[in-house]
């Protein structure tokens, strides 16, 4: 079976086999809207006979990593139709894209998954966890006394595209893991198709602004009695203040709903009674180092430290080695070795450590490092250690 990048006379099959996959059929309004998301010289598809029957693509990223951001391609629209499943054609696709970017010299490549069962064959591991939450309307107190300063005010889509994704891009500055929404994703988003409501109301969009400047927005629906908070970003803590109470404090519902919340989110702190917000973690970001020295020597480390890691990786051989990886006061280097490793690590156990999720100490104690040095664990948790944790508010 032939896999190829597509031709722009082939994006809307491409979309039609992307929902197929997904078990659901793509309806116009939808089509039209999701066209402009495809360029076709980064969609790969698989074709039997000439039919297409798996796709997947990337967009570019500037990925936030700690000390800073990086190329990251990231991976969506990824899937191949039930009738061909099973016969490697996600593994030809992978490995295509991997090789792909390694050759054009993109550090990182990302995606956000829909089993976790699926990507830790090719090198992808977990690099961020995001909080659902619930909480019951009575229990929104906040434990210290709390007035906002700025003002809030609906605004229309339109408005919303043009001053969002600015406030977006404030909130998550500096946080690793996190990535801006496209453009084209933003206008999906605000052109709210009814399909993707679910029998809740078309979205509202609420502002924050404090002496004119704008410092947050939540965009949200309503169903039954229920707040459900799809986006609430905000770039500053009164911001943040703000639109959590003005979205507990709804007239007429009872509960509110949010998802993709940072792990370390102040909110529960903020809580006169935080054992009331019901939360559940779930996986976010799934990171793939394809070049690991320079993914390495491109962040900043909390340790002045220098260690040797010998890495495992059969689906991108250019990075199975050992690498020395130095952290100075000056920055990074990292470069093959030959000296004998620290830690023994896949490079999907790398990519958890990478951004500080966890903590390489506790990856060897679920049987993934290998600590070949005395105290190299700790070495290594006190050099990759980060906050803020990783988040990527952005599902793509
Ligand atoms: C996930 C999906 C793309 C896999 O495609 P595929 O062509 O069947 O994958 P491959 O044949 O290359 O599978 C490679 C390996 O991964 C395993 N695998 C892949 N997807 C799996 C899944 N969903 N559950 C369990 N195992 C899976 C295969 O069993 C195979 O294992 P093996 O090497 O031990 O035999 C396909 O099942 C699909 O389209 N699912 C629905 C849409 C979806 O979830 N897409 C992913 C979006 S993030």
């Amino acid at each position: 079976m032939e896999i190829r990048a597509i031709r722009q006379d082939e994006v809307d099959e491409f979309l039609r086999s992307d929902s197929r996959a997904f078990g659901w059929q793509l309806p116009e309004e939808l089509l039209a809207l999701y066209r402009q998301t495809v360029e076709p010289e980064r969609s790969l598809a698989a074709f039997d006979d000439g039919q297409m029957v798996g796709v997947a693509l990337w967009q570019p990223f500037d990925l936030g990593i700690p000390g800073g951001t990086m190329d990251a391609a990231g991976i969506a629209s990824v899937g191949v139709h039930p009738t061909h499943r099973r016969r490697g054609l996600l593994t030809r696709m992978m490995k295509r894209q991997l090789t792909e970017f390694h050759e054009a010299g993109i550090p990182l490549a990302c995606l956000t998954a829909s089993e976790s069962i699926i990507y830790g064959r090719f090198g992808y591991g977990i690099a961020s966890f995001n909080e659902r939450w619930t909480i019951e309307r009575q229990h929104t107190s906040y434990a210290r006394p709390f007035e906002a300063e700025g003002r809030l005010s609906f605004v229309t889509p339109d408005r919303a595209k043009d001053i969002f994704p600015e406030i977006e891009r404030r909130a998550i500055s500096g946080r690793p893991g996190a990535v801006l929404r496209p453009e084209t994703s933003w206008s999906v988003l605000l052109a709210d198709p009814e399909i993707q409501r679910r029998g809740a109301s078309a979205y509202f969009h609420v502002l924050y602004e404090r002496d004119g400047r704008p410092e947050g927005f939540t965009t949200y629906r309503l169903k039954d009695e229920t707040v459900l908070v799809d986006l609430l970003m905000a770039a500053t803590d009164d911001a943040h203040a703000a639109l959590w109470r003005y979205c507990f404090d709804i007239d007429l519902r009872t509960t509110t709903t949010a998802h993709t919340r940072a792990v370390d989110d102040p909110l529960p702190w903020m809580l006169a009674d935080p054992r009331r917000l019901k939360r559940e973690v779930y996986e976010g970001l799934w990171l793939r180092l394809v070049d690991a020295p320079q993914a390495l020597s491109g962040r900043s480390y909390a340790r002045e430290e220098s260690l040797v890691l010998g890495l495992v990786d059969s689906f991108c051989p250019w990075n199975q080695g050992t690498f020395e990886l130095e952290a100075s006061g000056a920055g990074a280097r990292c470069s093959r070795s030959t000296k004998n490793p620290d830690l023994v690590l896949t490079a999907a156990d790398l990519a958890v450590a990478y951004l500080g999720t966890e903590a390489f100490s506790a990856l060897a104690r679920a049987g993934r490092v290998e600590e070949r040095a005395p105290r190299a664990l700790a070495r290594a948790d006190a050099m990759f250690a980060h906050r803020p944790l990783p988040w990527c508010p952005y599902e793509f």
